[in-house]
């Protein structure tokens, strides 16, 4: 039977998804976006569409039989626990040497972070895409982004004395008496959702400790900004349960896609095609780059350059905890949205958040996700053995990352006579090493694309990802992501349709 057909085929709901589709729409071209995630839009058994950070149900990971929660360890104790295995919220995506945390459903990534939305510096931007303008994009497509994502920042006086930053003050103090630059970080949290959090007038979102498994409340998701107004355009059809398995060039022209509709267990009830005009690769580094490189092996796009799987990173991130003092508490109450951080960027090669600690309880501890410089890069190949794809980082390249935050955390132990938690992440281990919440890559700009992520080889497909971006963005990523995606989506536009 033929196939439906659709000018414009979107892989992947999170911000370069999201972005492409509203575009696209606006400009009068019909999208299907295709999305393996849930909508995310019926409540649970308890009322609440997300499960709560503290009390992980089946809604929490993506076809997992356990929980594999970042910090692993409370007070020394695992605390991971076994769930039904269902189509949840966030995918502990393992590989070799590193997890790699990403959001499954529509919104993608928007579901499960902290929303910190951060705009790089501007001397640093040369380094995170050099083959990309920085007039347009710091007078274009940064505003565009903040703007279409409802980026804001805390009121540093309400700050000042809201008992849910308590965790933050300790950590700017102690910041500042080591002498680095405590600096506010915008979110797309609603702040005054938040006062009024505080103030017990609303139902509790941050202050209730949801973030990971998402928020009932007060976060503005994409599920607020971008789809809200995707759905306005009435030119989209958004296909929640189906996976693209295969992208191939179709014999009258444009591309045949596969698609797998899952069931809620993740069993494939149902195999579809389509044919489509363009299609854009919005899967997430991760996933972008394991289509990409598993379509180049396997025959099906064996013209895609080999650029593709290269240049992957983690961002540098890496987490760890310090002990303080007895009269120095982070308190019992603490927002899950962090809202500051410490920025040591050009000496040490580090930026830390001051995370939170949302146990409900005291402990003393000041908890810290850094962002740091770390040169090493990855590789995504095919094996064909699993039929899968591999990615070969190793666990001791976090080694500079590691090095890096020690730049911030020693100093700040030393000055305090205080020491690093070693309970965070097993029996005796300082540093989270073992993960990303930010990969980065595989698709980069300029090398397995041209310079607005048209995919060299293949007229008409795109990449529009995270995996553009060469593994460091010096902040959170998504800001940079969103505005890199409006403006390779405003030329494609223009030019290619
Ligand atoms: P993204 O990953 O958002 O979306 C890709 C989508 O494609 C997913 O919904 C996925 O299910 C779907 N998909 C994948 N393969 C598919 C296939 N074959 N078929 C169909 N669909 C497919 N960043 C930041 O700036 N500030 C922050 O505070 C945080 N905090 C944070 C916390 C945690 C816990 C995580 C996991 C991540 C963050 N991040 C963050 C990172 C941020 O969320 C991330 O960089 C972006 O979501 C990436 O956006 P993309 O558009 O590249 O992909």
């Amino acid at each position: 039977a033929d196939a439906a057909r659709v000018p414009a085929l979107v892989i992947g709901s999170g911000y370069g998804g999201s972005v492409a589709a509203l575009r696209l729409a606006q400009a009068g071209i019909d999208v299907q976006l295709v999305e393996m995630g849930m909508a995310w839009d019926t409540p649970g058994s308890d009322g609440k569409i997300f499960a709560n950070t503290t009390s992980p149900d089946q809604r929490s990971f993506w076809l997992r039989t356990r929980t594999k929660q970042p910090l692993s360890n409370f007070l020394g104790f695992p605390i991971d626990k076994d769930i039904p295995k269902y189509t949840g919220i966030l995918d502990a995506e393992e590989f070799s040497g590193i997890t790699v945390y990403q959001g499954r459903g529509l919104g993608g990534g928007s579901l499960v972070n902290g929303g910190m939305a951060v705009t790089p510096k501007r001397e640093n931007f040369g380094a995170i895409l050099p083959t990309v303008n920085a007039d347009e994009m710091y007078n274009t497509y940064y505003p565009r982004a903040n703007a279409g994502l409802g980026v804001g920042l805390v009121d540093p006086t309400w700050f000042d004395s809201a008992e849910c930053y308590q965790y933050a003050r300790v950590g700017r103090k102690q910041a500042q008496r080591s002498g680095f630059p405590f600096v506010f970080v915008p979110d797309v949290y609603d702040w005054n959702y938040m006062q009024q959090e505080q103030a017990n007038t609303v139902p509790r979102s941050a202050l209730a400790g949801e973030i990971l498994y998402g928020n009932n409340y007060g976060k503005k998701s994409l599920q607020k900004t971008y789809l809200p107004q995707i759905k306005a355009t009435g030119r989209v059809t958004i296909s929640p349960l189906h996976r693209v398995s295969s992208v191939t060039p179709a014999a009258g022209g444009g591309y045949a896609v596969s698609l797998e509709q899952l069931n809620t267990s993740g069993a494939v009830i149902a195999t579809k095609g389509v044919t489509a005009d363009k299609v854009f690769f919005a899967a997430g580094s991760v996933g972008t780059s394991k289509l990409l490189v598993k379509l180049k092996a396997t025959g099906a796009l064996p013209n895609l350059n080999g650029e593709v799987g290269k240049g992957w990173g983690d961002n540098g991130n890496v987490m760890c905890g310090r002990a303080n003092h007895i009269w120095d508490p982070t308190g019992s109450l603490q927002s899950s949205i962090p809202c500051g951080g410490i920025d040591n960027w050009n000496a040490g090669g580090a930026f830390a958040e001051v995370a939170p600690l949302p146990t409900g309880i005291e402990t003393w501890a000041s908890f810290y996700l850094s962002i740091t410089k770390n040169p090493n890069r990855g590789q995504f190949t095919y094996n064909p053995a699993t039929q899968g794809v591999d990615l070969n980082w190793q666990t001791a390249w976090k080694q500079p990352s590691i090095d890096m935050a020690k730049s911030i955390f020693d100093k700040i132990n030393s000055k305090e006579g205080t020491i690093y938690r070693t309970d965070l992440f097993g029996v005796y281990k300082i540093w989270g090493d073992h993960l990303t919440y930010h990969p980065l890559g595989g698709a980069v700009l300029g090398k397995a694309t041209d310079n607005y992520g048209r995919l060299a080889g293949y007229p008409g497909l795109y990449a529009i990802d995270g995996s553009l971006i060469p593994g460091n963005t010096s902040v959170n990523p998504f800001v940079t992501i969103t505005a890199l995606a409006e403006r390779n989506i405003e030329k494609i536009i223009a030019t290619d349709f």
